[in-house]
């Protein structure tokens, strides 16, 4: 028998105030035939004025507990994967914390930009295989709106806001094909920094900042670094392509996720694919798009998933995991 980590229950959240892309062309030299063609978006949610992201990642968690059937009091640790955090400090996941009225163990955030959610489901993981929590919340959530250039037509229209979370247990393993956290794979490349990132921060402009990015370029290196992170975590596992029940990238770009599983060979009808209803939410559009799997009823226990992300840093990676 070997400790793992299973997820035990799923949810999300998105913002009510949805912009399409015909209101964002009523203020930007833009059209919703530029912007479902480069990218698959039709409309993203934005959180209203005064909302942050603890309380969309509160939703989430809450939604999360409520699949689980267990309550906050049942959590050891809270970990949110965001770079929109409420405050410089303390971490989200703090505040998060003191949102669902408890007070005993750890709470801290990971900061991986759009890799958030892979990131941090490998630490979550980690920390239940160590012994060192029981049951975790891993939280992705992101205004990133409030990071947004609103003059600069090639970031503006990529961008959305959001909240999934899964609740994470500790599990005794007795046999390969039973629910549990296969495995992880992480990459990251500092040199690439410049590719995407946010101009500013407490050390340096002493403001938040706003998103900058290459496009073309970051999309240069998407497809080759994804599909590098799938087939090491694959083989990681003695498994390959053809094992793959379903593919849950992260919700960058439909092209570049079409790229991705033509790349590795895995057939359209295994991709879930939602960036046409939340655009890019960054550590937050994996358990989006997962909760939309489970709740399709597409998903059967022991089913492989495969989910992957790329983003700024540069950072990458994958995860798979044997479902519930
Ligand atoms: N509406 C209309 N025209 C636009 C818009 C817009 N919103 N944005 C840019 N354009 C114009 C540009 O100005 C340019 O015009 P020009 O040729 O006259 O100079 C033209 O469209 C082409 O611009 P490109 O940036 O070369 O367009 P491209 O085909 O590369 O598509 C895009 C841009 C969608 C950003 C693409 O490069 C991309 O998806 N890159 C990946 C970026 C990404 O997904 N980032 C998310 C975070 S990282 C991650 O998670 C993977």
């Amino acid at each position: 028998m070997t400790r793992k980590a299973k997820i035990i229950g799923i949810g999300s959240y998105l913002p009510q105030e949805i912009i399409s892309n015909d209101d964002l062309s009523k203020t930007l030299d833009t059209s919703d035939e530029w912007i479902v063609s480069r990218s698959g978006i039709k409309r993203r949610h934005k959180a209203a004025e005064g909302e942050a992201t603890s309380d969309l990642a509160v939703s989430a968690a809450k939604a999360a507990l409520a699949d689980a059937g267990v309550s906050a009091n049942d959590i050891d640790m809270i970990i949110v994967s965001t770079t929109t955090p409420d405050l410089t400090f303390p971490a989200t996941a703090a505040l998060v914390q003191q949102k669902l009225g408890i007070s005993h163990g750890a709470a801290f955030d990971v900061q991986a930009v759009c890799s958030g959610f892979i990131y941090g489901l490998s630490v979550a993981s980690a920390m239940i295989e160590s012994g060192q929590a029981r049951r975790a919340l891993l939280i992705g959530a992101e205004t990133m709106t409030r990071l947004l250039d609103w003059s600069d037509r090639a970031t503006a229209v990529l961008f959305g806001d959001g909240g999934g979370a899964v609740v994470l247990e500790e599990t005794e393993l007795a046999a390969a094909d039973e629910p549990h956290i296969v495995g992880s794979y992480l990459r990251s490349d500092g040199n690439l920094k410049d590719l995407l990132y946010v101009d500013g921060g407490p050390s340096t402009t002493g403001t938040t900042g706003k998103l900058r990015m290459q496009g073309r370029e970051v999309y240069r290196h998407a497809v080759g670094n994804i599909a590098e992170a799938i087939n090491s975590l694959l083989a990681q596992h003695d498994l390959t392509v053809a094992d793959i029940d379903w593919f849950v990238p992260h919700q960058a770009n439909k092209r570049i996720i079409d790229g991705v599983a033509k790349r590795i060979g895995l057939p359209s009808e295994k991709t879930v694919v939602t960036i046409q209803d939340h655009a890019n939410t960054s550590a937050a559009s994996i358990p989006l798009a997962l909760h939309e799997l489970v709740k399709s009823g597409r998903v059967s226990s022991g089913d492989l998933i495969m989910l992957e992300a790329m983003g700024g840093g540069l950072t990458w990676g994958a995860n798979l995991i044997r479902w519930a």
